[in-house]
């Protein structure tokens, strides 16, 4: 097992990795039997790839994982064992296939998390607040999935995460979605969330029509205690929402690839530049403490390289393309598509 204590300011919690399993075919027959030209494995979850984006840049954020003990080689051949910290469970990991069809569409079918012991995860916990302890860090990453626990069948309590983490002072930034997202995002433990369009409607219960709208859904989440909204838009960049100020930022068209992962890389993007520049004494901190506007503006570099490479974590952070800030959105310009809230 790698040492933890690498003084990285970001630890990374995913509760919920999975093994993707990429199966490359010639002329996929439905129905029939298939074999596949190549098979390509990868330890994936949303933590992880921001922990890898974070190595790009020089920070050695190690990443906190629950894994099943039946494959106790999958870190080494993954090639994650430098980053990994695991937590091993009984059983195997949950499995992502992706069938790609050369010249032709890819097909998924995506595991559900594997439910988590109570003692597990008071286990996962532990290891958590150990590393950022060890590392003396100042962030906590906590995204993906989350798991059902064994004994209630609902979804682990990330409270007991918040708690032990504002003891200590680190601030905890949390990129889920779904019911998960709607529950913490109105409990305000969070320092920041990262919801893309339609997780920010489904977190305030209504359709997003206009920058505007946005503006005004993520400040509702800032009330109940959120500090910094990070709305991510595909294309249109991001917009960050603190409780008094915004800013919209996004860079040039890019030729897009592969969007799957975009969002943790602007998640990465933004934590490594405000850990990276810490406020001169005397400047605006925004009442916050950390540079916004230069962490929303670091985002969209990252998220823009990001779709423009094949893999879903980011391959290499070299030729960022320029980011253009706004502190002056314009709250009339409606989204590309409206983000829908459906019940
Ligand atoms: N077509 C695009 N052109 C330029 N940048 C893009 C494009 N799509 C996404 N991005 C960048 O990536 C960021 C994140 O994208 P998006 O809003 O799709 O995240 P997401 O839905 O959370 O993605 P995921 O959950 O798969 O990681 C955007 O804020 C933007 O900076
Ligand atoms: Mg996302």
């Amino acid at each position: 097992m790698p040492g933890t204590n690498v003084g990285s300011p970001i630890v990374t919690l995913t509760p919920a990795p999975t093994l993707d399993r990429t199966y490359f075919v010639h002329n996929l027959q439905s129905g029939g039997v298939n074999r596949a030209d190549e098979v390509k494995e990868e330890l994936a979850g949303k933590g992880i790839n921001v922990s890898r984006g974070l190595h790009l840049a020089g920070i050695k954020a190690p990443g906190v994982v629950p894994i099943g003990n039946s494959d106790p080689g999958v870190l080494a051949r993954t090639g994650s064992d430098g980053m990994l910290l695991p937590l091993w469970v009984e059983g195997t990991l949950r499995v992502s296939t992706t069938i790609v069809e050369y010249d032709g569409p890819t097909t998924k079918v995506n595991e559900s998390p594997r439910p988590l012991s109570e003692q597990d995860w008071n286990a996962i916990i532990d290891l958590t607040e150990r590393t950022v302890r060890e590392n003396d860090a100042k962030w906590l990453v906590v995204a993906g999935a989350l798991p059902a626990c064994k004994t209630t069948g609902k979804f682990v309590d990330l409270e007991p995460v918040f708690e032990r983490m504002a003891a200590l002072g680190v601030r905890v930034a949390l990129d889920t979605s779904g019911e998960p997202l709607n529950t913490w995002a109105r409990k305000g433990l969070a320092s920041i969330i990262k919801p893309n369009a339609e997780e920010l409607a489904s977190a305030v219960g209504r359709t997003l029509y206009s920058v505007g709208d946005v503006i005004d859904a993520a400040r509702e989440l800032c009330e109940h205690g959120i500090e910094t909204v990070l709305a991510s838009l595909g294309a249109d960049g991001m917009i960050a929402v603190t409780k008094d100020r915004e800013w919209a930022a996004r860079t040039a068209p890019v030729k897009v690839i592969n969007t799957v992962g975009a969002g943790d890389a602007t998640l990465a993007g933004f934590l490594s530049a405000i850990t990276s520049n810490p406020i001169a004494s005397g400047s605006d901190d925004y009442g916050l403490g950390y540079d916004v506007p230069l962490g929303v503006s670091t985002a969209v570099q990252w998220g823009a390289i990001a779709v423009t490479q094949p893999t879903s974590g980011l391959s290499s952070i070299d030729g960022l393309p320029a980011a253009i800030l706004n502190p002056t959105p314009d709250r009339t310009a409606a989204l590309e598509e409206p983000a829908v809230f459906t019940k």
